[in-house]
């Protein structure tokens, strides 16, 4: 019997995703990691800057004072949230990528409070309690176990601190999955390519978006944690998903 987690995908993209370790993942973003905020600004068509302003607003529900920001790459989600604040708040950036954190400190904003940890989003040298908003972008895709990863947050979370998720996913429709599927097989793996030269990193970013879990799934793993107030959104016609909740 199929579950909701269970998804039929050609034999390339199981080979890209279930088998790609996380030493792979981490030096194929170490590789695309000069280029990664150009490429994504083309190869997106620009709609990731909406995306991650909703996330930005999302966290900021609660006025939170730190934020971590799980996944950080080249900074981009970290620096968005501060800059919309007036007061000098806390900024934590946590990848397992150093190539990725040293572009993030060169671009670092000056009148705010910053750290950079190389680490693991599944394992968290993070006190209980401590944080008021987590945020992760494109990144739970990447993770091996979300599941592992959602306690973590939920453990470093304060009481009714918040917890948002931006994801690419694909979309229901019929016609707009169509298209999608030939950006993800073609366009992204070919452009990625020219842009980072690396196109071997564009396909497994592809074959992750096609072999992940689809977001009702996460929910339910939110839900199973003990998160409520969980609510997930799709942006942009289902091509990327915000979910928010609170511990
Ligand atoms: C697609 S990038 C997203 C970067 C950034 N959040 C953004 O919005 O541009 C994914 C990032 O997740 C990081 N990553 C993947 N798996 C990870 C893990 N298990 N722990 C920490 N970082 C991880 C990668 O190194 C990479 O920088």
């Amino acid at each position: 019997m199929k579950t909701a987690e269970t998804k039929v995908l050609a034999p390339s993209v199981k080979k890209m995703t279930t088998k790609t370790r996380p030493e792979t993942i981490k030096s194929m973003f170490g590789e695309i990691a000069p280029k990664y905020d150009a490429a994504n600004a083309i190869l997106s068509f620009g709609l990731h800057k909406f995306w991650n302003r909703r996330l930005a607003k999302s966290a900021d529900k609660n006025n939170p004072e730190i934020l971590l920001d799980l996944c950080a790459g080249t900074g981009e989600i970290a620096y968005l949230w501060l800059k919309r604040q007036k007061t000098l708040k806390t900024a934590i950036l946590l990848d397992f990528c150093p190539e990725m954190l040293d572009i993030a400190a060169t671009r670092a904003p000056k009148n705010h409070e910053l750290s950079f940890i190389e680490g693991d989003a599944q394992n968290l040298p993070i006190p209980d309690n401590s944080v008021d908003a987590i945020t992760i972008a494109y990144g739970i895709r990447n993770v091996s176990e979300p599941k592992l990863c959602f306690q973590e947050v939920f453990r470093t979370l304060k009481p009714n601190g918040s917890f948002s998720i931006l994801e690419l996913t694909e979309p229901n429709h019929s016609w707009l999955r169509w298209g999608h599927t030939i950006y993800l097989n073609k366009l992204l793996p070919f452009l990625g390519g020219i842009i980072t030269r690396k196109p071997q990193a564009y396909r497994y970013l592809s074959s992750s978006i096609q072999a992940f879990v689809r977001p009702e799934v996460l929910t339910e793993h939110l839900n199973q944690i003990g998160f409520k107030n969980i609510k997930a959104e799709p942006l942009s016609g289902g091509i990327a998903h915000l979910i928010t909740c609170n511990k």
